[in-house]
């Protein structure tokens, strides 16, 4: 489980998909992936769950301590919906966003990454890459790959940033509307380049979640 922080006593963390987050994550992929939702199920979810090549995380909010209620008693409405403090961990609006890969030999693969709408541009897709990143590392993993509509300008800076480049095309990949895929892939992650600009981003995202916590002061 990896804790991320916005503030004192305000965090979310992100750690390993469970059953019971299935309707959740079901209603964010649909949220976020419009085009490809009829191709999932609930019952995909749980047979991917149960596959040991695949990884499934999630972001959570998580409860804090009632002196840290009263810290956000006084933050505009939108931050104490979205931190959820009034309920307890785990509820169905405690999930935020969503991520999985899966394994073959040395590659991860990323399947997606979704973040819940009225919940993004605040560092939680960067967090679930962060996480994907680390853990296809701890499972030996030297690149990580994926495919990405070629019109998700949003999501390939995203992978941009964290030194994903373009291996190619797979044309006409999505049958929702025919549009291409475009490939994207890191250099070996255990390599000391990429983990020296590994860590600096990580460094940017914990100062950029600094920064989220400064603009609802
Ligand atoms: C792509 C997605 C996961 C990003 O999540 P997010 O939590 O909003 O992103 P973050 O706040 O962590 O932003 C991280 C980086 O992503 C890029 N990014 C995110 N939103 C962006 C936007 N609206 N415009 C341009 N770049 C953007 C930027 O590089 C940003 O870093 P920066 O803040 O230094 O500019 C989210 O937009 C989403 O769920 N989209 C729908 C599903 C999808 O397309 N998934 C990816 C394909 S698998």
């Amino acid at each position: 489980m990896v804790e991320f922080q916005l503030m004192e006593g305000v965090h979310y963390t992100v750690h390993p998909m469970e059953y019971g987050d299935i309707p959740q994550v079901a209603q964010i992929d649909r949220e976020a992936f419009p085009g490809e939702w009829a191709t999932r199920s609930h019952s995909s979810y749980r047979q991917d769950l149960d596959n040991s090549s695949i990884r499934y995380i999630v972001a959570c909010t998580k409860k804090d301590s009632s002196e840290s209620r009263e810290q956000i008693a006084g933050k505009p409405p939108w931050f104490r919906r979205l931190f959820n403090h009034e309920r307890s961990p785990r509820t169905p609006e405690d999930i935020i966003g969503f991520g999985g890969f899966w394994m073959m030999m040395r590659e991860a693969h990323i399947i997606a990454i979704g973040v819940r709408d009225g919940h993004r541009r605040l560092g939680v897709g960067e967090a679930l890459l962060i996480t994907t990143i680390d853990l296809a590392a701890t499972l030996n993993a030297n690149v990580v790959t994926l495919e990405v509509r070629a019109s998700n300008e949003i999501a390939q800076t995203l992978y941009r940033k964290y030194g994903f480049r373009v291996m190619g095309r797979r044309v006409r990949y999505y049958s929702s509307n025919g549009e291409d895929a475009i490939i994207m892939s890191t250099d070996d992650i255990s390599s000391m380049p990429f983990q020296a600009s590994f860590q600096r981003l990580k460094r940017g995202h914990a100062q950029r979640q600094a920064k989220n916590l400064a603009r609802v002061r």
